[in-house]
């Protein structure tokens, strides 16, 4: 219970990845503000798995990506904090984006506002509720470490590395760290096509050193770490959390 007393959001905590950050904050004694855009079912059942857990957590809903996204996320979080500062932020919520011929301006223009000025623009915002010696943690991509067909995507997140760094730098003086998580490939519904395709899923495995496909516990332990006292002297760093994906051939089993 590393977390007691703290506070954290974590956007799009409704499924996936985001679900396991908040699932696993809460349980290191966090109260979570879980977010999400529509999927109001989903957020409910992650707040429910949490409070039958014995953890306390509520519903945030704010669709990124849109004319006062940034406004109506923070009066829901003020509201569920109830005057408490906020001590850890993750920027989690995602949308993902085809090869390069696929990419209309249109879809370019709404990845970027979601994946790069929403937490931007969140950011600027948090840096008055956030406590000294809180915690940024934004969830990258091994994309932006090796060179995937997604340009746009990549790209995206990107320019989420770079924020994260320059960030490390300004908020270090009120003790605040900021991190960046680059998850590899991990089963979540943003990855539909591992369930869909049969043997994608061994493929995946196959080019990952530890011999799998990544869960989304695996991500959340990671964030669990950075967010925990034990991380304080950790800060502007980017943490690959893939399993070693991609690394280079690996050698054949014997035989
Ligand atoms: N899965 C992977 O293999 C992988 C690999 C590398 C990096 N990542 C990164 O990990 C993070 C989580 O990915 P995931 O796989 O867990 O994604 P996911 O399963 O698709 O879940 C996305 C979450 O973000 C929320 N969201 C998406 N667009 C939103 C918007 N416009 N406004 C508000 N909320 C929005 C969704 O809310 P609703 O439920 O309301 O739609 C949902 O909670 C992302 O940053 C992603 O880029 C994932």
């Amino acid at each position: 219970m590393t977390l007691t007393g703290k506070t954290a959001l974590v956007t799009g905590a409704s499924r996936g990845i985001g679900r396991a950050i908040a699932e696993r904050l809460a349980a290191d004694g966090a109260l979570v503000a879980v977010h999400y855009g529509s999927n109001e079912t989903a957020a409910k059942e992650t707040v429910a798995g949490i409070e039958q857990a014995g953890g306390q957590a509520f519903a945030l809903r704010a669709e990124l990506g849109v004319e006062g996204d940034v406004d109506t996320l923070f009066a829901g979080l003020e509201r569920g904090l109830a005057g408490r500062p906020l001590d850890i932020l993750v920027n989690n919520a995602a949308i993902f984006a085809g090869k390069l011929d696929e990419v209309s301006p249109a879809e370019f223009d709404r990845l970027f506002a979601v994946n790069v000025r929403a937490p931007y623009f969140i950011v600027q915002r948090a840096r008055s509720l956030l406590a000294d010696h809180g915690r940024v943690i934004n969830v990258s991509s091994g994309a932006t470490r090796i060179a995937l067909p997604e340009t746009a995507y990549a790209m995206s997140k990107g320019a989420l590395d770079a924020l994260g760094r320059n960030l490390a730098n300004q908020l270090g003086d009120r003790g605040i760290t900021v991190n960046t998580v680059a998850p590899g490939v991990t089963d979540t519904d943003m990855n539909s096509w591992l369930r869909e395709s049969p043997g994608a899923g061994d493929a995946m495995a196959a080019m990952t050193a530890l011999g799998r496909i990544g869960r989304s516990p695996d991500i959340a332990a990671a964030v669990a770490f950075l967010a925990s006292p034990d991380a304080g002297w950790v800060t502007g760093t980017w943490l690959d959390v893939s399993g070693g994906l991609f690394l280079g051939p690996r050698p054949q089993p014997a035989g």
